[in-house]
């Protein structure tokens, strides 16, 4: 599970206090604690651009499993899948500039093995929107191109696919389709892909990669 910009972790924690709800309810003991630590470091994951926010998302996580009886690794051996890195960009092999700081540099490495390795299930976030964004530019530029080329449905008119969170949704249609070939996306943002709006050209595309974009609003 991903969750693309998960901020201070907060929604982290949830998910794997869930976790361990499910396997006590299995009863599985004094096995739960390893199952717990395997999810935190090996399945469930987060991503955060933003240096504050990652030290507390470490910070809550760590927290939250000395809490549920199954703390990482005092001996810092073990550490727990959230990441400095830009969510949208470094999905595939691609050359990169390096990094003048080796351990942001290690960060990275470690961020595009987790990317371009792990089958994805799920994608969950709150990713950034902002209907009065600029451009995006290069990688994330072209997440958006595919939208704005659609010939059947309306086409997308003023601003609307500068919003941040359009990145996100195409972001992870691609890695659900090309990846995995089925899961679950489930973002809060401020529009989605709807009929007679811009975003319509993103529910078609959705459609044809098998995607069916369901919407809740509270
Ligand atoms: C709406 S907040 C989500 C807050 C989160 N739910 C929490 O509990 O803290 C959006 C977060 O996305 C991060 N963000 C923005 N662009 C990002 C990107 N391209 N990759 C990863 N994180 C990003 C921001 O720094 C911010 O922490």
């Amino acid at each position: 599970m991903y969750w693309t910009c998960c901020g201070t972790g907060a929604y982290l924690a949830e998910v794997l206090r869930r976790i361990a709800t499910n396997l006590n309810g299995q009863g599985r003991g004094a096995l739960a604690g390893a199952e717990i630590r395997r999810a935190a470091t090996e399945r469930v994951f987060g991503f955060e651009i933003m240096p504050a926010p990652f030290v507390v998302a470490h910070l809550q996580v760590g927290l939250t499993m000395q809490d549920l009886g199954a703390p990482l690794a005092e001996d810092g051996s073990e550490r727990a899948g959230v990441f400095l890195t830009n969510a949208l960009t470094g999905w595939s092999r691609t050359p990169n500039k390096s990094i003048p700081f080796p351990e942001l540099e290690k960060e990275r490495e470690l961020a595009e093995s987790v990317k371009q390795d792990i089958p994805i299930l799920v994608i969950l976030g709150n990713p950034p929107y902002d209907g009065f964004a600029d451009m995006a530019v290069d990688e994330e530029r072209e997440l958006s191109e595919a939208y704005r080329t659609v010939k059947k449905v309306r086409r997308p008119e003023g601003k609307g696919l500068n919003d941040p969170y359009v990145r996100f949704f195409r972001m992870a249609e691609r890695r659900i389709t090309k990846g995995t070939g089925q899961g679950v996306i489930c973002f809060i943002s401020n529009s989605g892909p709807s009929p007679g709006t811009t975003g319509e050209a993103s529910a078609r595309e959705a459609r044809k990669a098998g995607i069916e974009a369901a919407k809740t609003r509270t």
